[in-house]
């Protein structure tokens, strides 16, 4: 292989699920039902599905295997204890509580530790966690560098806290504010960009002169190890296994959507180390999920975990998973369409704010253009901008500091040809730029309005 350019997929396909060839004229009609929000339209009437990498990724035969093992007791469940152990091979916290994903152990974490007058630091809240956290009367604030703020500004770490901004937080609130500092790994809402261990332990330094716990979001380790290998001075050597085990080394407990890096369809964790918190997240858990050895989940589920836990740090994985993405960005980047640069791990970002100068933020280039790579492609891509968070908690509306357009990579589901088959297309619809008009927004609710907001032309 050493010899050879090309990254193969390092796997084959045995099972395939049909994809429904669509028109524009099809596609037209559906986008009207849909009011131009793409969450709203049927999964086969897109071709190319890259809304999400969230629980959209192809299982393994071993993973498909070891569900048939799944053992369904209520309580105590050997499956539970595989789900565990895998986790705790990689995260060795004391506590470990299954969810049935990522936004439950949040919302069982920050209904402990949340509340009225708290702040929780993170390099960027992702839309849930924001949510999770706000909903409890915390603030969120978000503090990546001033690099991960600019989508053509070439930095490695671009997903890094800004340690200086952390240390003037503290000081402006007071450590007893701040339950909890966040640092989510991959920056998913910041372009899918690595943090590294350097900053990872810079971050801890902080924690520990004013007595804060730090918390990872998580959701893409294997991702952020992966590029830690592959761009921290001195890392390059390693096993990834054990750059995960250094990161969590230096925090006292996690949030986990295992529809990311677990590699499976459904679930999640919620781990820690703090005894006095995990007694009342379990009696809450109990409350909301289930018993402690399920939470939430099928033994099924436990075990397709534990597999994915296995499979997702192999470097030939890792390695096929960055240069895929990386495939689509550089394509992009050669057709002059504007990205956030280096590519992302699990995703492509589509710089839509200056791809679309001709369309003001509060009338949603992101949207705008997503609804035109459906339009067009029949491609489904997920904005990451004004519509997402330009929300605030008192009603007003403001720019986000992006716009983007996420296309978000399914783990193991597309292959090459359909990757071919999306630049095509985002080329055609980035000629056409200048002719797209903006959206303005007819129906939302309150949070989240992303998932269920109504458009018009604007
Ligand atoms: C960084 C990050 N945190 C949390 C979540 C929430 O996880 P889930 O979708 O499993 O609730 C996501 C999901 O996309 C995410 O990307």
């Amino acid at each position: 292989m050493d010899d050879f350019r090309t990254i193969i997929e390092p796997f084959r396909i045995k099972s395939v699920e049909p994809i429904r060839l669509t028109t524009k004229k099809e596609r037209a009609a559906t986008l009207e039902r849909a009011a131009f929000n793409l969450f709203a339209l049927h999964s086969d009437e897109v071709m190319i599905d890259l809304l999400t990498d969230s629980g959209t990724g192809a299982m393994s035969a071993a993973q498909w295997a070891a569900m048939q093992r799944g053992d369904e007791s209520y309580a105590g469940s050997p499956s539970f204890f595989r789900f565990e152990a895998a986790v705790r091979d990689l995260f060795p916290f004391k506590h470990i509580i299954p969810t049935h994903q990522g936004r439950a152990a949040e919302k069982i974490l920050f209904s402990v530790i949340g509340g009225p007058d708290k702040v929780i630091p993170n390099n960027t809240h992702f839309d849930t966690t924001r949510a999770n956290v706000e909903f409890t009367g915390a603030r969120a604030v978000d503090l990546v560098i001033a690099e991960g703020k600019q989508p053509s500004l070439i930095h490695p770490f671009k997903g890094n806290m800004d340690i200086a901004a952390l240390e003037r937080l503290i000081a402006e609130v007071g450590p007893a504010r701040i339950p909890a500092v966040f640092v989510t790994v991959t920056n998913n809402s910041g372009g899918g960009q690595p943090v590294s261990l350097e900053n990872l332990r810079a971050v801890r330094a902080v924690c520990d002169r004013h007595g804060l716990p730090l918390f990872l979001d998580a959701c893409r380790f294997a991702e952020n190890a992966w590029f830690i290998r592959e761009r921290e001075p001195g890392q390059r050597h390693r096993d990834v296994r054990d750059i995960v085990r250094d990161m969590a080394s230096l925090a006292n407990g996690m949030t986990m959507s295992a529809k990311k890096d677990g590699l499976a369809n459904i679930g999640g964790w919620l781990a820690l180390d703090d005894e006095a918190w995990a007694e009342r997240c379990r009696n809450l858990l109990i409350l909301t999920e289930g018993f402690p050895t399920y939470g939430g989940l099928a033994g099924r589920d436990l075990e397709a975990i534990a597999q994915g836990l296995e499979e997702v740090v192999h470097h030939d994985y890792l390695r096929y998973r960055i240069r895929s993405t990386e495939y689509l960005g550089d394509a992009l980047l050669a057709a002059g369409v504007p990205i956030v640069v280096p590519t992302g791990g699990h995703a492509v970002y589509i710089d839509a704010r200056t791809l679309l100068p001709h369309i003001p933020p509060l009338q949603y280039p992101g949207q705008a253009l997503a609804a035109a790579l459906y339009l067009e492609g029949g491609i489904r891509s997920c904005e990451i901008g004004t519509v997402m968070f330009g929300l605030a908690p008192d009603g007003t509306e403001h720019p986000a500091a992006m716009d983007l357009v996420r296309l978000a990579i399914p783990r193991r589901t597309y292959t090459q040809s359909h990757m071919d088959y999306v630049i095509e297309v985002v080329r055609k619809v980035a000629k056409q730029a200048s002719e797209l008009r903006g959206l303005r927004i007819v129906e939302q609710p309150r949070q989240l309005r992303h998932f269920s907001a109504k458009f018009g032309r604007a």
